[in-house]
């Protein structure tokens, strides 16, 4: 059975062939329209999906969509029908975003009239971790923003079947919370996450937890979310109110503004309350379930301090390379379990490569090296301090970079950090980056209790000798690495380690301030000229600037 997943039309749209439980291909659209969690229906990434494997729209034989339209309908008109007044230009444009993205029609103008099968949003994500997990019996636990109505869900996977037992609805959500407090700072909602969780270590939890615990309360296994401070149900402009500035006693940051120890505590104090919620929900979920295994999905599953959190409860935890909405693609395609890498995007041959280092004669040299010997030069490269983009095969799916589209460099000195923040990512100086590391060297400099494939576990450094891959607070967001996962990317830390002893590179995704990941040679190219990156290596290509 040959299936097309889809996720689009709330943010990191996405799309996957798969036949049986095998993913074939999969990427996600922003990739290739350059727009950043690009919420449009993913027909790009669909076009490259058919053209990558041979498949005409014809063969196609169901749609899996991963979330149900006619659900999230119901939610949207009865959440404006409470202030019909208020909402009357959102259900305006509401409506014509109706006509704009009905699945049938998008489908139709691909020329797909086949059957189309819509799934629950959070059993997408449910079924996407589970069925990617190593565990026929497991607790499957998802939170993010909001789905249909649902906002977390807690199910009991095992064997081929999920079941759930327990689910939290819109406009109770932590996911909705965290983002609130993400606009609240003056970063940008569904994105600026990332900034908030790297900015805590940095505040102190007790000043705001006492307030911001506030806007929430409990019954035995839910919260529910006080929406006096909360504008959710009536804007999409700005997600709170002056309410919640008044329990605060704090006027929210503007972007442009700098960042205060004010805000850097209420950020701390923002993911205390998270981590706090969350392990409730752990808590529920082993106590429903009495699995060992955990499974997490959603975006909230991206918080990795939280995530580590979950082994008070449970002895293994899966998270899988995409628990967002772009990987429930995959997870509404699936019906039982499959062996999946991250990798399932373009990839490209040498002839291609050459043919376009030949354009760029007037800025680039390059040499085709064999395998042994380019390992061996980047090794010396990185050693030697120099960053070096690694584009490598198929494009990583999700937001993490694991080696194919990276950006690496040592982690041994602090000013690395510093460089790449402030002259490569152009990005704010409190932001850290991820170590990758040999999975049978990683329990020694890592306090982790199983390997950590995708990055989404922030765990303890146990040595101090990693400076620029380390948080202030001594934490790294770990990618452990196998020679199974990622051969090539494994022989390189090898040989870095048997350079410098040190088997750990600093990862950071292969792409320059608000671009997407790098998909193209094209493009890795363009970007490794206007930047100050030392070295790209295309495939088996080292490439070097002519006038650096
Ligand atoms: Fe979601």
């Amino acid at each position: 059975m040959i299936k097309l997943g889809i996720s689009a039309f709330y943010h990191d749209s996405a799309a996957c062939i798969t036949n049986g439980n095998i993913v074939l291909a999969a990427a996600e659209e922003e990739r290739f329209t350059g727009i950043k969690h690009d919420s449009s229906f993913p027909k790009n990434a669909i076009k490259w999906l058919l053209h990558s494997t041979v498949t005409k729209i014809s063969d196609i034989q169901e749609v899996h969509w991963y979330e149900n339209p006619q659900i999230k309908d119901d939610r949207v008109r009865r959440t404006f029908a409470k202030r019909p007044i208020k909402t009357f230009f959102l259900r305006q444009r509401y409506k014509k975003e109706q006509l704009r993205n009905s699945p049938q029609a998008l489908l139709q103008a691909l020329g797909y009239t086949g059957k189309i099968i819509y799934h629950d949003h959070h059993y997408s994500h449910a079924a996407f971790s589970y069925f990617t997990s190593p565990y026929r019996d497991a607790a499957i636990l998802t939170v993010d923003g909001v789905g249909e109505w649902e906002t977390t869900t807690i199910s009991r996977g095992k064997g081929n079947k999920i079941e759930k037992l327990i689910s939290i609805d819109f406009p109770n959500s932590l996911g909705m919370l965290y983002s609130t407090i993400t606009s609240f700072l003056g970063f940008r909602p569904n994105e600026g996450e990332y900034k908030v969780m790297g900015l805590a270590p940095y505040g102190d939890p007790s000043v705001y937890f006492k307030k911001l615990e506030k806007v929430l309360c409990h019954t035995s296994n839910k919260f529910y979310l006080y929406q006096k401070y909360f504008t959710w149900e009536y804007s999409q402009k700005i997600m709170f109110n002056k309410k919640l500035c008044q329990l605060l006693e704090l006027p929210p940051r503007l972007p442009e503004e700098p960042l205060t120890q004010e805000h850097k505590n209420l950020a701390a104090a923002l993911q205390k309350l998270y981590e706090r919620e969350f392990l409730k929900l752990v808590e529920t979920a082993k106590n429903i379930t009495g699995s060992q295994n955990l499974c997490l999905g959603g975006g909230c599953a991206y918080n990795g301090v939280a995530n580590s959190l979950a082994y008070k409860y449970f002895d293994s935890i899966h998270i899988p390379f995409a628990p967002s909405d772009a990987g429930s693609a995959i997870g509404a395609c699936l019906d039982g379990h499959t062996k999946v890498s991250p990798y399932l995007g373009p990839e490209f041959q040498d002839h291609q490569i050459k043919r376009l280092l030949k354009s760029y004669d007037d800025n680039v040299v390059h040499f085709k090296l064999d395998e042994d010997l380019l390992i061996k030069r980047t090794a010396e490269l990185l050693a030697a301090e120099k960053i070096v983009a690694w584009f490598q095969g198929k494009m990583e799916f999700g937001a993490r970079a694991l080696g194919n589209r990276s950006i690496l460099a040592s982690p041994r000195k602090p000013q690395m950090r510093e460089k790449l923040n402030r002259v490569i990512k152009k990005r704010e100086a409190f932001r850290p980056f991820a170590p990758s590391v040999i999975l049978d060297d990683a329990y020694m400099f890592f306090n982790i209790k199983e390997p950590v494939p995708y990055m989404n576990q922030v765990v303890k450094a146990k040595v101090n000798f990693l400076p620029a891959a380390t948080h202030i607070d001594d934490t790294c967001r770990v990618h452990t690495v196998t020679k199974k996962q990622n051969e090539k990317y494994w022989k390189l830390l090898n040989e870095v380690g048997r350079i410098t002893k040190v088997p750990v590179l600093l990862n950071t995704s292969f792409n320059l301030k608000d671009q997407t990941i790098t998909l193209s040679p094209k493009q890795a190219l363009d970007r490794f000229i206007e930047s100050d990156i030392d070295f790209l290596i295309i495939n088996n290509f080292l490439i070097k600037k002519k006038h650096a």
